[in-house]
């Protein structure tokens, strides 16, 4: 048997275990940062393997497998364990019981093929050279993301890890089936707060207020302009404002507005020139008609940019382990991602994990309360996890 049967049949014979390892995750969600059960959960699963988890955050840890020659290269594998403030609408065996709080991002998927990649690879010890650091990351639903931190708590450090990678998974890929991308692949992702000041009054008497809503309005509308005329046709970008809060009544104008949105990109220096765009427009309009305006942009996550060569590999030892037939290439996708903070500090790869099955009506997106899996997607997403771990360290 080459590599890939043998970490296809490991994987296959532990689906089951994976499977009860998710469910339970999924029924015990915890929010960001607060992820205490997790990780007691996370660090007694290791135990019964004989690993330690090591912690540099209060929530969350990492172990490292030695291969031979242990401090030969050490590259990581990444997965994350927070889950999000909504309330689970599936009801079935394993539907959160922790009520508002549900694991709608699948991240107990990526910390469940973690722990099935560490399974696989303790027990390929002599098939590679090095170390492999498994991360389990808390908080990346929420600023300043847990990446951020661990990385600046060392979790690259002693020994130098030298490339990351990352699995999320995807409902708009067939379960089976994986997805790469080279080079830009998610967007920096920033806040907008915006509240514009004017002078209520009785809406009958309009010359006698600054009204805050016409001039909202105008703000939003010339913010577009960032997007079409001042950005490079060239870099993708995004600039939305969802929620707009004027809180007059049909004969009253309000004394503000408040307004928020979301700004992404896929570049640095555009990126701060477009916050300074973005206030000026705001306090000129605001000016031009005698209001005050508040903006302000709350930095988010940088873009993540996936390592040419690393991905292309990945993307080739992904063909031979799963078939070219279920591996796809992935389009630019302008959410946030606090992966990007390790792809800012050493090559890294981000891919997607298939889970979706139309049949079984398993196509919820992400972020939803009807979000769910085929888990079928485990074993596959353990047995790949494990496969490009030992194919990097053995190139
Ligand atoms: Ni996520």
């Amino acid at each position: 048997m080459n590599l890939a049967e043998r970490i296809h049949e490991l994987s296959v014979n532990q689906q089951t275990d994976l499977q009860a390892t998710r469910r339970h995750l999924h029924s015990h969600p915890e929010l960001s940062f607060k992820e205490f059960e997790t990780t007691k959960y996370i660090a007694n699963k290791l135990k019964e393997t004989g690993f330690d988890l090591q912690q540099i955050t209060e929530t969350g840890g990492f172990i490292d497998i030695h291969g031979k020659n242990p401090s030969k290269r050490v590259i990581a594998l990444r997965g994350d364990i927070d889950a999000l403030p909504i309330f689970e609408k599936n009801e079935n065996d394993y539907t959160s019981q922790n009520k508002g709080v549900m694991h709608a991002c699948g991240h107990d998927v990526h910390t469940t093929c973690v722990l099935g990649a560490i399974q696989i690879l303790n027990q390929l010890k002599d098939e590679f050279e090095g170390t492999i650091r498994c991360i389990f990351q808390p908080g990346e639903e929420k600023l300043p993301g847990g990446a951020s931190i661990m990385i600046k708590n060392g979790v690259l450090k002693n020994p130098n890890v030298e490339k990351i990678f990352g699995q999320h998974v995807m409902p708009l890929i067939d379960v089976g089936k994986v997805g790469f991308r080279s080079g830009l692949y998610m967007a920096s992702a920033d806040e907008i707060y915006i509240k514009v000041i004017g002078k209520g009054g009785h809406g009958a008497h309009p010359h006698m207020n600054i009204d805050p809503v016409v001039i909202s309005a105008q703000i939003i509308t010339e913010l577009q302009t960032i997007v079409s005329r001042h950005a490079k046709p060239s870099m993708p970008s995004v600039l939305s404002i969802g929620k707009v809060i004027a809180e007059g009544a049909t004969n009253v104008i309000p004394n503000e507005v408040n307004m928020e949105g979301t700004f992404r990109t896929f570049d640095e220096e555009w990126r701060m020139r477009a916050h300074g765009i973005i206030k000026k427009i705001c306090n000129d309009i605001a000016e031009m008609h005698g209001a005050k305006c508040e903006v302000e942009v709350r930095k988010g996550y940088p873009f993540l940019k996936n390592n040419t060569e690393l991905s292309d590999n990945a993307k080739n030892w992904a063909i031979e382990y799963l078939g070219e037939e279920n591996v796809e290439d992935l389009e630019i996708w302008p959410a946030g991602e606090d992966f990007a903070y390790f792809s800012q500090e050493i090559p890294a790869c981000f891919y997607r994990l298939g889970i979706r099955n139309e049949q079984r009506g398993i196509t919820s997106m992400l972020h939803t309360p009807t979000f769910d899996i085929d888990e079928e997607a485990l074993k596959v997403g353990a047995g790949l996890m494990a496969y490009l771990a030992i194919r990097e360290l053995n190139s």
